[in-house]
């Protein structure tokens, strides 16, 4: 049996950085699921699919081929054989995907390949329902979280640090309506799994974080 370690919580509650470390730590694969709805995202923008159309949504998701694969640990995301890994960590993109991961079709086509990956490997897998829906099983479970206020700050600093410009109050009504739209969906909303530890990162170090869970796994 694999050994899965689930993290979920909302946007920018630093869930990508941890997870990575985690996986790096104990020599397990990391898998960003969010990437893979973003990957979706990308595809329905680039067909200009009326994100208000769910019949759409659901016709054209069945024509996106997603697939993982890992360089140098790193995984990347192909979009009908195309590498799209770079072009995932946008606004534009990132709210697409809050919006369109509310689709059961693409909810069912992903969360398959999710549980195919944690089936055959060791796995720190991050997203919104992996604890509740994807890995009911998990070995380890956490729900990740900060304040509105510093989660916004967080990736206003990582825009910043891309030389992207970016307004901290635009991005802090972004974060909130994209955890409204993701706790309230219908189809596995974002919540807490009764059986994950809940972890506030507002006040922790990055180390401190890594070092919590990582005693969770050893424990687990
Ligand atoms: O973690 P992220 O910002 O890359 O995720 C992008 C969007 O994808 C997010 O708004 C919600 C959705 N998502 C999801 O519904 N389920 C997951 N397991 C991961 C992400």
């Amino acid at each position: 049996m694999s050994f899965q370690i689930a993290i979920d919580g909302p946007a920018g509650a630093g869930k990508s950085t941890i997870a990575k470390a985690v996986s790096k730590k104990l020599g397990y694969i990391y898998v960003d699921t969010g990437a893979m709805y973003r990957a979706m995202a990308l595809y329905l923008l680039r067909q200009h699919v009326d994100v208000s159309d769910s019949s759409a949504i659901s016709a054209a998701a069945g024509n996106a081929d997603i697939t993982i694969s890992y360089v140098d640990g790193a995984q990347q995301v192909m979009l009908n054989g195309e590498n799209v890994t770079g072009l995932l960590r946008t606004e534009e993109v990132g709210n697409m995907a809050s919006v369109s991961s509310a689709n059961p079709d693409v909810r069912a086509k992903l969360v398959e390949l999710q549980q195919a990956l944690a089936a055959r490997e060791n796995v720190v897998m991050d997203g919104r329902d992996i604890g509740t829906c994807v890995l009911p099983k998990a070995d380890v479970k956490v729900y990740l979280t900060a304040s509105t206020q510093c989660r916004a700050k967080r990736r206003y600093d990582e825009l910043c640090a891309k030389g992207e410009s970016c307004d901290l109050d635009e991005i802090e009504a972004d974060i909130r309506d994209r955890d409204e739209r993701d706790m309230t969906r219908e189809v596995s909303p974002l919540r807490q799994a009764e059986d994950a530890v809940l972890v506030d990162s507002s006040d922790m170090s990055i180390e401190e974080v890594v070092a919590e869970i990582i005693s969770l796994a050893q424990k687990g």
